[in-house]
């Protein structure tokens, strides 16, 4: 309950699946995913992470589902109202996390309009003439253009979040998630079918067991974390919306399920067209905005698909934005009665101000540590937030909350899951030390 009113909840299990998979999949699945499985073996990379994700991104996300649905509440209030103490300093390290995500999560949301509109006036000639490098250095220096793009792309963040649960986000992940795969289907159809598409293929699917080493493996489990948008309450706040006669292990498993196949497939848009034309498979940003918007210029009709994969990024971006700004907008909510309108409108204008400097960052004259801005907020969320609130609720969930946790995932034994012991002691033991391990290697310390 909150401000009196019934808690808001979603319309129907489909609803909370294509919202919670809208929060998973994001830029995190388009551009980081195939880059890092090209640079680590392909196909053997793949393996391992799916295992990761199912041995540990699974049982960690069916710990926040359940936390947030038994106690309808926002992150904190979560943790307050399950167990109290020092453990509501994990939901307020999740708050702070989402806060920083989206502040420049807003920034790189910006970038996709820009481009989506540049496809068409300009940026295609500019690939043609071997100038995209330039062309993204002479974008991201103007910081009135990036910043006025970042508040564009904030306001529409912020008009889905005000319109609510139902009404709002459900609705138009519904529209948005079907839209997101029928652009990549579209988008691979033409990559793999590009004369040369076939040595790009080999690239990202031709296991190389050699390049598995403990640094894959870290990689392959921190990307699976982000990935599946753990560690920071954003699957306990969606969860808190959750019906309770909905079953758990099966809405988590399905959103496990659409985040890695989007996280694979994007690699079948990216690898044959970048292979097809000859270019290097280059790390990050490069490879999203300088790299592509080459390989686009050299095809027949190049703007068209340049405008549509950059709309792909976009839809991406938008509803993972969305979950961000939910996590603080219910602490808000929940914890100080802020009207919903009040929460979204407020919170939005903050973390869109908290974002300028990451995008002021890019013009390389505003460093934190060495690193521009954007990466240093970057690195503090996903490098130590993040893996530490993973680390926390899979050990509360494990060793405080097991019988409760058992209960609620099971809806009281109405409905058996047969892996809830082996899921108890993935919390307990598998879980921990394997995101401690990411934790310690992340900051440097082995
Ligand atoms: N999962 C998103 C991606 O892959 C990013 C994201 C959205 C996220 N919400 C999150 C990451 C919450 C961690 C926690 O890009």
């Amino acid at each position: 309950m909150s401000n009196g009113v019934e808690r808001e909840q979603w319309a129907s299990k489909l609803g909370f699946v294509l919202a919670a998979a809208g929060s998973a999949v994001g830029l995190g699945n388009i551009w980081r995913f195939p880059y890092i499985t090209g640079q680590n073996g392909g196909a053997a990379f793949v393996i391992l992470y799916v295992i990761l994700i199912f041995v540990i991104g699974y049982p960690v996300m069916m710990a926040e589902i359940s936390m947030g649905r038994k106690a309808e509440l926002n992150a904190v209030g979560t943790f307050k109202k399950l167990r109290g103490g020092p453990w509501v300093l994990v939901g307020w390290s999740g708050i702070a996390a989402g806060f920083i995500i989206l502040s420049y999560y807003g920034v790189i949301g910006g970038w996709t309009f820009k481009y989506i509109f540049s496809s068409f006036t300009g940026l295609m000639e500019a690939g043609a003439a071997g100038e995209a490098g330039n062309f993204f250095g002479g974008f991201v220096s103007n910081t009135v253009q990036v910043v006025g793009l970042q508040a564009l792309f904030m306001a529409v963040v912020i008009s889905v979040v005000y319109k609510g649960i139902g009404e709002g986000i459900e609705k138009y992940c519904k529209i948005l998630m079907p839209g997101l795969f029928i652009l990549l289907l579209v988008l691979i159809v033409r990559s793999v079918t590009l004369p040369g598409a076939g040595e790009g293929l080999a690239f990202y699917m031709k296991p190389d067991f050699s390049k598995l080493t403990g640094e894959t493996f870290l990689a392959a489990l921190g990307q699976a974390f982000f990935s599946l948008s753990l560690g920071m309450g954003c699957m306990i706040t969606y969860g808190s919306y959750l019906n309770k006669d909905s079953y758990i292990p099966g809405a988590a498993a399905q959103v496990c399920v659409l985040d890695t196949m989007v996280a694979i497939l994007s690699g079948f848009v990216i690898f044959p067209a970048v292979f097809a034309f000859g270019l290097e498979p280059g790390a990050g940003a490069g490879l999203t905005f300088v790299t592509l918007p080459s390989v686009f210029s050299q095809m027949p009709g190049g703007a068209i698909w340049s405008g549509l994969f950059f709309l792909l990024l976009f839809v991406a971006a938008l509803t993972s934005a969305i979950s961000l700004l939910e996590v603080v907008c219910a602490y808000f909510i929940d914890e100080f009665k802020w009207t919903r309108h009040k929460a979204t409108v407020v919170m939005g204008i903050i973390i869109f101000l908290v974002g300028i400097p990451s995008a002021y960052g890019l013009t390389g004259n505003l460093k934190v540590a060495g690193k521009d801005f954007l990466d240093a907020a970057d690195f503090l969320a996903s490098n130590v937030l993040l893996p530490l609130g993973g680390l926390f609720i899979a050990l509360f969930v494990g060793w405080l909350w097991a019988d409760e946790a058992k209960k609620e995932v099971t809806n009281q034994g109405d409905t058996p899951f047969g892996l809830t012991g082996i899921w108890i002691w993935i919390c307990r033991i598998v879980a921990p030390v394997a995101i401690g391990y990411i934790f310690l290697s992340g900051i440097g310390v082995l």
